[in-house]
């Protein structure tokens, strides 16, 4: 039986880092306003002329370089992005080409924050079905382009970065204490496209925009769906809260990550955090988060880890994954 196994990660965060402190210093907000309400401390800003696609190929060539793989190993790439380069091509077209490859399939998907947990579901079948051997898995975000600066209740929550995975299939009993994906689940569900939306684009505007929130009532639906859809994902894998070593949460909100992982008895030391160093990343939260607990040794063989989004659309999803 053919499962997904995740053999290397990587990130990238662009050099220039904004404090709180200077966005006080041009917005009526403060230090201690974000980190009560959200625990960001700082995020990462693209340079000008750096784009998605380089954010998201740095990413893509470190992870390449933990699995001791080349591009010429790779026959699929998977893109998670709301911030594309250009309205297209595809980011992952772009990378393909940075990463110097002419072969393979390479395509976006778009689910905005749940993005990476889309393109991890679409690769993992496309790899257990044998259509593709090794993929590269990419969430790739310059939110920083989106925002509306002059608006506090939405320019202090985000930030850029990318993060990657290679996964690869591999021939397994098919057990829960297989290495890979176990299981993963989706859900979208259009009615809230007024919660969380960008007012631009080729069908409106025709100019890129600017990311608009009703806030409050986007961390009570998240809070909601996530606790909901990572009790479904561990049932689909039979295995309970108790099995769980890691929560790998999208990075919206520390509050919100703190009052999911509650809903489901784990332990807020269970969760992995990089909202107070990142903010938002959307698509590229959960493969920096994993990138980040990898690096630093907290993911250990054998740990089950419970990976979760939710964003724009809405949509939201979670995989349990044997490290
Ligand atoms: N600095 C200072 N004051 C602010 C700021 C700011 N940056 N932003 C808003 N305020 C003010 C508001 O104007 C309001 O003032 P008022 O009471 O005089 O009207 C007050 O603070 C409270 O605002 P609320 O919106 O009620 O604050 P809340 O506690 O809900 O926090 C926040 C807002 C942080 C946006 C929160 O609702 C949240 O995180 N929601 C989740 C949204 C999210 O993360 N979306 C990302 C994509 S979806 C996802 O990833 C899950």
């Amino acid at each position: 039986r053919r499962r997904s196994v995740i053999t290397g990660t990587g990130s990238y965060l662009p050099q220039t880092i904004l404090t709180n402190d200077d966005l006080a210093a041009r917005l009526d907000t403060s230090d201690e306003w974000i980190i009560e309400r959200t625990g960001i401390r700082r995020r990462h800003i693209a340079a000008e002329g750096e784009f998605t696609s380089d954010l998201g190929a740095e990413a893509a060539r470190r992870a390449l370089a933990a699995a001791g793989c080349t591009p010429d190993d790779i026959d699929l790439i998977v893109v998670a992005t709301a911030t594309p380069d250009q309205t297209f091509p595809a980011v992952a077209t772009v990378i393909q080409h940075k990463l110097g490859m002419t072969h393979g399939v390479a395509f976006d998907v778009a689910a905005v924050c749940s993005g990476f947990l889309y393109a991890l579901t679409v690769a993992d079948a496309l790899l257990t079905t044998g259509a593709h051997n090794r993929a590269l898995v990419i969430g790739a975000e310059t939110f920083s382009r989106l925002l509306d600066w002059e608006d506090r209740t939405t320019a202090v929550l985000f930030g850029d970065g990318a993060g990657a995975i290679v996964l690869e299939a591999q021939a397994q009993a098919g057990t829960t204490d297989d290495r890979g994906v176990l299981a993963s689940r989706l859900h979208s569900d259009g009615r809230y496209n007024d919660l969380l939306y960008v007012d631009g684009g080729p069908g409106s505007t025709g100019s890129t925009g600017h990311l608009r929130m009703k806030g409050k009532e986007v961390f009570r639906h998240a809070v909601t769906n996530l606790s909901s859809v990572m009790g479904e994902v561990l049932d689909a894998a039979g295995l309970a809260p108790a099995d769980v070593a890691w929560v790998v949460p999208h990075q919206a909100n520390l509050r919100i990550l703190e009052a999911t992982a509650k809903k489901l008895g784990l332990d807020p030391g269970q969760v992995v955090v990089t909202v107070d160093s990142h903010a938002n990343t959307s698509a590229a939260s959960v493969p920096l988060a994993l990138d980040t607990a990898v690096r630093d040794g907290r993911i250990q063989p054998g740990d089950l880890l419970l990976l979760e989004a939710m964003g724009g659309g809405f949509t939201w999803g979670a995989a349990a994954v044997r490290w």
